[in-house]
């Protein structure tokens, strides 16, 4: 394990199960987003820093064979019964180099302290022509410098270029302000990714109202 990555979601594994199984448009939306960008295929499709597996039946409408890999023991109990999981740190996956077709990575780029480096791994582990979803919250429209407490409009302030851990949030019942966040900014990640050797092939964007809170993109190992 990682010094800096500890499992923060141990300690909220059971009320994140609740909070991602309770549905609705977002979980409607992120599934929606995750099948179009990933589309159909055959093989292993590993679900980094898969959490509960909540989203494991997406790839498997598609014909791929997800497997889970996360850091949290709480989180992979419930995991566990949806995807053939391992306890693995994302940032050094226990996967062979150029072995796999297909990866993904869901609402889980502000949880590691290193997302570059998960993206170094992910493309380790992709074979030539593998493919690579990322989804995740909107760098420029969630985080602590976002507030979102209007419904149809976004207020950003200067913490957007603060990179730190950061527990703040408008919204005081969510993830944030349990486990904290590192916010990756929108060219840090587009950067971090092209320097991984991933070539981005398709970007998509979703939200209420027309106001994003979801940023995904399908990328490429060449
Ligand atoms: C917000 S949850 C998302 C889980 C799942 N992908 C989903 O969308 O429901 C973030 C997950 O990242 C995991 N995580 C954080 N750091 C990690 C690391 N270094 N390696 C593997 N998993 C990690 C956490 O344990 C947690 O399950």
């Amino acid at each position: 394990m990682g010094a800096t990555s500890t499992p923060a979601y141990d300690a909220h594994a059971d009320w994140y199960e609740d909070f991602i199984s309770a549905g609705g448009d977002y979980l409607r939306r992120v599934h929606g987003t995750l099948a179009d960008l990933l589309g159909p295929g055959e093989g292993t499709c590993l679900d980094v820093c898969c959490g509960t597996g909540a989203h494991a039946a997406v790839p498997s409408s598609l014909g791929w064979t997800p497997v889970g890999m996360d850091l949290s023991g709480g989180q992979l109990r419930h995991a566990a019964g949806r995807l053939p999981v391992a306890r693995v740190d994302a940032t050094e996956l226990a996967v062979a180099g150029a072995s796999l077709p297909a990866a993904m990575c869901v609402l889980s780029s502000t949880d590691v302290p290193d997302y570059p480096a998960v993206l170094r791994e992910v493309a380790r582990v992709l074979r030539p022509g593998g493919r690579f979803v990322h989804l995740g919250v909107h760098p420029c429209f969630v985080g602590a410098f976002a507030d979102r407490s209007q419904r149809r409009s976004v207020v950003v302030d200067e913490r957007y270029a603060d990179r730190s851990r950061s527990f703040a949030s408008w919204n005081t019942s969510g993830v944030r302000v349990r486990v904290g966040a590192w916010h990756v900014p929108l060219a840090d990640l587009l950067n971090a990714t092209v320097t991984a050797g991933l070539r981005l092939v398709r970007i998509a964007e979703a939200g209420p109202d027309g106001v994003p809170d979801l940023l995904g993109f399908l990328a490429v190992k060449d």
